[in-house]
C-alpha cells in the first residue's frame, strides 16, 4: 500500500508569505501585480488547532470553491483569476472586511457563538434577530439570517456582533454593509438550491468579503466548502433529527468525534488518531465535492509540493 503524504506545508520562491490555518498565500508581481497565489494545504483544523494533514482535502477545498465562485458569479464579483494547479488559486488581492459573514438557515451548533447555544439558554433575540419559540436543535429557521462575527486576532475567538452594530461601529460603511448582506443572502440561497438538487442541506456557512484596489466588492477566500459550511445529508435528516440524533454531516465530524472520544477539547498535545479516521475524512470531502458538482473527483498526483512548485515556475 502506498502511503500518500499529505500537503501540510510548502515553500515557494515568492514574496510576502502569509499563513492561515489552512492556506498559504504569496504576493505575485510583474504582470500579476495585484494578485495573490493561494495554496490550499491538506491541513485540517479543529478547536482552532491544526490536527493533521488529510490527503486531497486541499484539492477538494480549492476545486469546490472554484466551482462555487463560478456558480455565484452572476450574484457578486469574486477574487478568482486562475486555477493553475489542483491545490492552487490565483486571486485578486483584496483588503478583507473585518467581519466574517455567517449565514444560517438552521439553528444548530455547540460553541459559544452558535445560535443553538444562545437559544437553548432561553434567548430569543440573538445577533439582533427575533426568533420564534418552539424551535428544536437543527430545525430550519423561518428564513436565513446573517450573524456576523468580528475577526479575532490569530489565536483568539471570533466575537458575535449584530448587523446593526457592524454599521454603527464603523467596521463596515453602512451602504457597503447593506450590499454585503444582500450578496451573502443571495449566495446562500444559491447554495441551498444547488445543494437541495444534490440531496444536501446547507445548514450554515461563513463568507469573507474584501475590497479590491479599485473599490470593487469581492467575495473572497472559500465558498460552501465543508470547512466553511455545515452540509447535511438530506435523505437521513428528518429521521435522525426526530430520533434525537445529530444530522449526518459532510465535514470534519469524524475527526471531531474521534477527538472527543479521547477527551481532546483543544488543549495540550494533539492525540494520534487511527488511520481509518483520515481515510474516512478524505472520503467525506471527496463525497461532498462529487455530490455538489456532479463531477467525478480527479485525484491529483502526489507528492503535491513538487507538483505545485512546477506549476508555479511555469506561470505566465
Ligand atoms: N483575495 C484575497 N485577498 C487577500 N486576502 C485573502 C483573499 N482571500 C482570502 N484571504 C485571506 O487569506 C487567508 C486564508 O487562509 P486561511 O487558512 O483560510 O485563514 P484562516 O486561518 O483565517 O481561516 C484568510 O486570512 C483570508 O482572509
Ligand atoms: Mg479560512
Amino acid at each position: 500500500m502506498t502511503v500518500i503524504e499529505p500537503l501540510t506545508d510548502i515553500d515557494l520562491p515568492l514574496a510576502d508569505r502569509r499563513d492561515g490555518k489552512v492556506r498559504i498565500s504569496y504576493a505575485l508581481g510583474g504582470d500579476r501585480a495585484g494578485q495573490r497565489l493561494f495554496v490550499t494545504t491538506d491541513r485540517l483544523s479543529a478547536f482552532d488547532r491544526i490536527i493533521a494533514g488529510v490527503p486531497y482535502k486541499g484539492q477538494v477545498l480549492n476545486q469546490l470553491s472554484a466551482w462555487w465562485f463560478e456558480q455565484t458569479a452572476d450574484i457578486v464579483d469574486n477574487h478568482i483569476v486562475d486555477i493553475p494547479d489542483p491545490h492552487v488559486t490565483i486571486a485578486r488581492s483584496a483588503t478583507p472586511l473585518p467581519v466574517e459573514v455567517v449565514v444560517r438557515g438552521h439553528i444548530t451548533g455547540v460553541t459559544d457563538t452558535a445560535l443553538w447555544t444562545a437559544y437553548a439558554r432561553g434567548e430569543r433575540t440573538i445577533y439582533g434577530h427575533d426568533l420564534p419559540d418552539g424551535l428544536a436543535k437543527n430545525d430550519p429557521l423561518p428564513q436565513p439570517i446573517v450573524t456576523p462575527t468580528t475577526k479575532g486576532e490569530a489565536g483568539t475567538h471570533d466575537t458575535p456582533i449584530t448587523c446593526a452594530d457592524v454599521a454603527a461601529s464603523g467596521l463596515v460603511e453602512p451602504g457597503l454593509w447593506d450590499r454585503v448582506q444582500a450578496a451573502a443572502l443571495s449566495v446562500f440561497t444559491r447554495g441551498v438550491d444547488r445543494g437541495r438538487a444534490s440531496g444536501l442541506i446547507l445548514a450554515d456557512t461563513k463568507y469573507e468579503f474584501g475590497l479590491a484596489d479599485d473599490g470593487t466588492l469581492l467575495l473572497i477566500d472559500e465558498v460552501h466548502t465543508p470547512d466553511s459550511s455545515r452540509w447535511w445529508v438530506a435523505a437521513t435528516y428528518a429521521a435522525r433529527v426526530s430520533a434525537g440524533e445529530e444530522p449526518e454531516s459532510l465535514d470534519k465530524e469524524v475527526v471531531r468525534r474521534a477527538l472527543a472520544d479521547v477527551d481532546f477539547r483543544g488543549d495540550g498535545d494533539v492525540p494520534d488518531l487511527p488511520p481509518e479516521v483520515w481515510s474516512a475524512t478524505t472520503a467525506r470531502y471527496v463525497d461532498a465535492y462529487e455530490r455538489l458538482t456532479g463531477a467525478t473527483f480527479a485525484y491529483a498526483d502526489y507528492p503535491a509540493a513538487p507538483r505545485i512548485a512546477r506549476a508555479v515556475s511555469t506561470l505566465e
